[in-house]
């Protein structure tokens, strides 16, 4: 290996670079005054109020780019006179728009107008089609688009947009800020046209994935087989003196259950199945850098956004990016670690809703702990970041007497700064996951949101809890949690004595 490669290590998703291109564009914003009681029953309708519809200006369109389909809701008025809501109602009608819920109110800015909600079920092309037609007709007041959480009544204008059920992901993983595609002049592929061609390839394949679908199984080559075989065999080598230890047991499960061969590039797909039986992660393929906001997004649902594509082969040890080889080495070992995952989970549900300094702060933490962690295991140093262990110069440095080590504080290290062309300045010990992620969830205190997430694993969404009512769900579930571990006990100490 010559020493030019020892210097260079894989860069992480979440470069600084990426997380100056936060997109400050606010999806939810709070509507027209036409929040009364009325129409927030609405939002809180079926018991839950966890989401509340956002509503448009009128001179907005409803974005092509959201969803297919799926319940929304327009708010427009009516002259106070006989047969004016069936001639609105009669444009639904021809529309074919299916009406889920009404409701009227005396309008509270025209003294003989009426406002009328209408909640319905329609796809993106209809309800433009719809939109128009009432225009024409009706004073359209607002409208919403579906799956947009509102702000906060205590004077939270401005909550982001984030996904509340897993599916809702895939609009996050398609909101890429650069395409692995576009490579800069100094990749080792720029010049490369065939690689570029193939690179495309890997795009196409990212940005055609659906939540739900299996991942699909790329044909690697026999150069790319060949990259991925240098990687594999030079990284394994240092595993034993280097990787903490949930890597060195998980490596041989991948080895025996996922295809993890010098002469095999695993596939993404047998990764994701193995990874939701040993804790409940599965990946996706994603096409390029996303926003620190969307990638952390996804790990609140126990979702890793995975590249899978291989490094150009001129320089195997060498990559100015995350590929198939940093994701399936450094990353998946760890995420087969039900602490680990729950840690990773403990910073995607910090970030949901908060503002943009706060997920930058959580991306720095991100990157200090699951691209560069450290942790102490039998009174040694290893390396649980993934950063470090797919980067054979950067695992041997950062485990060396030349690196500057400290203990990892999130309120601290989120004023890290995170290197990228270079080795880190410091590294950030953690006594164990559990320790991360007590200290992550004593960080996440402090970050401002007029809510807190409750993840609900059967469902794969998140509970907003926010009032008494969402609180008893979770509580009723905790109970029966509770129920099921006293009874456990109980009949330890009935059939065990103990
Ligand atoms: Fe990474």
């Amino acid at each position: 290996m010559a020493s030019s490669h020892v210097m260079k290590k894989p860069v992480p998703r979440m470069q600084p670079a990426a997380m100056m291109m936060f997109s400050t564009k606010y999806w939810s914003r709070r509507g027209l005054s036409l929040d009364s009681a009325m129409f927030d029953q609405q939002r809180h309708r079926g018991g839950q109020m966890s989401r509340r519809p956002s509503f448009c200006p009128i001179n907005e369109k409803f974005d092509e780019s959201r969803e297919d389909s799926g319940k929304t809701a327009v708010v427009f008025s009516l002259k106070n006179e006989v047969g004016g809501l069936v001639k609105a109602l009669k444009i639904f009608q021809e529309k074919r728009v299916n009406l889920n819920h009404i409701e009227s109110r005396p309008s509270t800015r025209v003294s003989d107008e009426v406002d009328i909600l209408a909640d319905c079920s329609c796809s993106k092309a209809e309800f433009n089609e719809l939109l128009q037609l009432l225009k024409d007709h009706v004073n359209v007041l607002s409208f919403n688009t579906p799956a947009h959480v509102w702000a906060e009544e205590a004077g939270e204008d401005d909550v982001p947009w984030f996904p509340m059920k897993i599916s809702e992901l895939d609009r996050c993983s398609q909101r890429v800020l650069m395409y692995g595609s576009e490579l800069d002049a100094d990749h080792p592929g720029f010049k490369d046209e065939v690689y570029r061609q193939r690179r495309k390839f890997f795009v196409e394949v990212a940005m055609n994935y659906k939540h739900g679908q299996p991942v699909p199984r790329i044909d690697y080559t026999p150069e790319e087989v060949r990259t991925w075989g240098v990687v594999f065999r030079e990284l394994s080598k240092l595993y034993p003196t280097h990787a903490c230890r949930e890597h060195v047991k998980n490596l041989p499960l991948l080895v025996q259950h996922c295809g993890y061969r010098e002469d095999n590039v695993p596939q993404l797909e047998d990764v994701s199945v193995f990874l939701r039986e040993r804790s409940g992660f599965t990946v996706r393929p994603v096409a390029g850098y996303l926003s620190p906001r969307d990638f952390l997004a996804g790990l609140a649902f126990r979702v890793f956004n995975c590249t899978q594509y291989i490094r150009h082969s001129t320089d195997p040890l060498y990559t100015p990016e995350p590929d198939a080889c940093h994701e399936l080495l450094g990353h998946v070992p760890l995420l087969a670690d039900p602490r680990f995952a729950q840690f990773s989970q403990e910073i995607g549900l910090a970030s949901l809703g908060a503002s943009d300094d706060d997920v930058q702060k959580l991306a720095t933490c991100y990157f200090f702990t699951i691209e560069f962690g450290l942790c102490k295991q039998d009174q040694q140093l290893r390396a649980y970041g993934a950063g470090l262990l797919s980067s054979i110069g950067e695992l041997r440095h950062a485990l060396s007497d030349q690196a500057c080590v400290k203990t990892f504080d999130p309120k601290t290290t989120c004023n890290q700064e995170c290197l990228i062309t270079t080795f880190q300045d410091v590294y950030f010990v953690s006594e164990s996951f559990e320790d991360a992620k007590e200290k992550m969830r004593d960080f996440a205190k402090t970050i401002k949101r007029p809510f807190s997430v409750y993840y609900n694993p059967y469902t794969q969404s998140v509970d907003l809890l926010k009032d008494t009512r969402s609180i008893e769900a979770v509580v009723l579930d905790l109970r029966s949690d509770l129920t099921t571990v006293c009874d456990a006990l109980a009949k330890m100490n009935t059939y065990m004595g103990i």
